[in-house]
C-alpha cells in the first residue's frame, strides 16, 4: 500500500509513520513544520525512520504547495496536518486555525477528487462534542464545540463528509480523544506534567482538576487510524482509550511514578470542555478498533521516554 500522511512530523503523524513501516507499506510523509511549537522536536520526532528506504519526507504546505504531485501513487491518505490546541485558538490566531485546518483540507480534498486514491481518513477531534449532553458520547450528538479549535476540526469533518456523499471519496473521520504518548506535543497537559515531575519544575493545572478525559494511548489511536483505512466503512467514528480519568487521579499516577509534583492551580481556561468520554461502538463494529493501553502503562511509557530524552528542548 502507498500512503501519504500529513503532518507526518507531528506527534501522532509520526508515530502512525513508524507504524505503517513496521507493517511494510510505503509512506510519503508532507509537513511544513509549522511554529506551534519547536522544529528541533519535529526533526526528533522523524529521527526514527528518516533514512528508512520506504520512508519519502517531503517538506510542503498543503496551503500553497501543488497537490496532485503528492497524490501520485498514492492509494490511502492519512489527513493529520493542522493547527492543534484549544486555547490558542481565540483571538487573531483564529485565522490560522481556519487556514491550516479549513482551507488545506479543502485542497487536499479537491485534488482527492482526480487522483487514484481510495481511502482517506482524516483525523478529527473530540474537540467537536463541546460539553457534550451525554457521557459516553455517541457520534450522533449534536456537536457544539465551546472553542474556535472544534469548530474548525468540525468544518473539516463536514468537508470530508461532503466530498464523500457528493463526489464520492471514501472519506472517514476519526474523532480522536486526549491522545497522549511518547513525543506528545509540548503544549498538552501530560506532556507538561512529566517534564514538571522528572525535573521539579511547577505544573500548571487548569480548573480544580476534576474534570475529565478518555485518554488515548497513541499507539491505541494509531491503531483507530491504521484499521479505519484498511476497512471498506466510511463516515464519522470515536477513537478512544476506554475509560473516563480526571485530572487530579493523573497527577496522583504520575506522583505514583515519578514523586511529588508541584501543583499550581489557575482558573479553567475559555475551550476547555468538563468531560469528554467517548463511545466507540462504531469504532469497534465498524472497523474492529479496540483500544489495550492502561492509562498506567501509557504514563509510564511517558515517563520512561522524556527520562530518555530529557536534552531537547520544549
Ligand atoms: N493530539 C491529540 O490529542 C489530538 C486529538 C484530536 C485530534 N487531533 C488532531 O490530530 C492531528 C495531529 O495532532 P498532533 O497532536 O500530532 O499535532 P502536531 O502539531 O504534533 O502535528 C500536526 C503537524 O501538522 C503540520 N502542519 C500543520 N499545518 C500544515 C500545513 N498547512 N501543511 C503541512 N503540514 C502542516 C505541523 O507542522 C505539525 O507537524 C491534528 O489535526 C489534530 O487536530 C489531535
Amino acid at each position: 500500500m502507498n500512503t501519504l500522511i500529513t503532518g507526518a512530523a507531528g506527534f501522532v503523524g509520526s508515530h502512525l509513520s513508524e507504524r505503517l513501516l513496521e507493517a511494510g507499506e510505503m509512506v510519503r510523509g508532507v509537513d511544513c513544520y509549522t511554529p506551534y511549537y519547536p522544529r528541533a522536536r519535529k526533526e526528533q520526532n522523524l529521527e526514527g525512520i528518516l533514512g528508512h528506504p520506504r520512508f519519502e519526507s517531503v517538506s510542503a504546505d498543503l496551503l500553497d504547495a501543488p497537490i496532485e504531485p503528492l497524490l501520485d501513487g498514492i492509494d490511502v491518505v492519512y489527513h493529520l496536518a493542522g493547527q492543534p490546541g484549544v486555547r490558542p485558538s481565540w483571538g487573531s490566531e483564529f485565522a490560522t486555525y481556519v487556514r491550516c485546518n479549513i482551507d488545506a483540507t479543502q485542497r487536499l480534498l479537491e485534488a482527492c477528487r482526480s487522483s487514484t486514491v481510495s481511502k482517506l481518513v482524516y483525523s478529527s477531534s473530540s474537540s467537536v462534542y463541546g460539553d457534550a449532553e451525554s457521557l459516553p458520547t455517541p457520534e450522533d450528538a449534536i456537536p457544539r464545540p465551546v472553542s474556535p479549535y472544534g469548530v474548525t476540526k468540525l468544518a473539516a469533518e463536514h468537508l470530508c463528509e461532503l466530498y464523500r456523499t457528493v463526489h464520492g471519496l471514501p472519506t472517514t473521520s476519526l474523532r480522536l480523544f486526549s491522545v497522549y504518548g511518547p513525543r506528545q506535543r509540548p503544549d498538552m497537559a501530560f506532556a507538561r506534567l512529566v517534564r514538571a515531575a522528572i525535573r521539579g519544575d511547577t505544573f500548571t493545572l487548569y480548573g480544580d482538576g476534576e474534570q475529565t478525559r478518555d485518554f488515548t494511548f497513541v499507539a491505541d489511536a494509531v491503531q483507530g487510524l491504521d484499521r479505519a483505512s484498511r476497512s471498506e466503512w466510511c463516515g464519522v467514528a470515536n477513537i478512544g482509550g476506554g475509560a473516563r480519568t480526571s485530572m487530579n487521579e493523573v497527577i496522583g499516577i504520575v506522583e505514583s511514578l515519578c514523586g511529588p509534583v508541584h501543583v499550581v492551580r489557575l482558573r479553567a481556561q475559555d475551550g476547555d470542555a468538563r468531560h469528554t468520554a467517548a463511545d466507540t461502538s462504531i469504532a469497534r463494529a465498524a472497523f474492529g478498533y479496540a483500544p489495550s493501553t492502561s492509562l498506567v502503562d501509557g504514563l509510564a511509557a511517558m515517563v520512561e521516554w522524556e527520562r530518555a530524552h530529557m536534552e531537547v528542548a520544549a
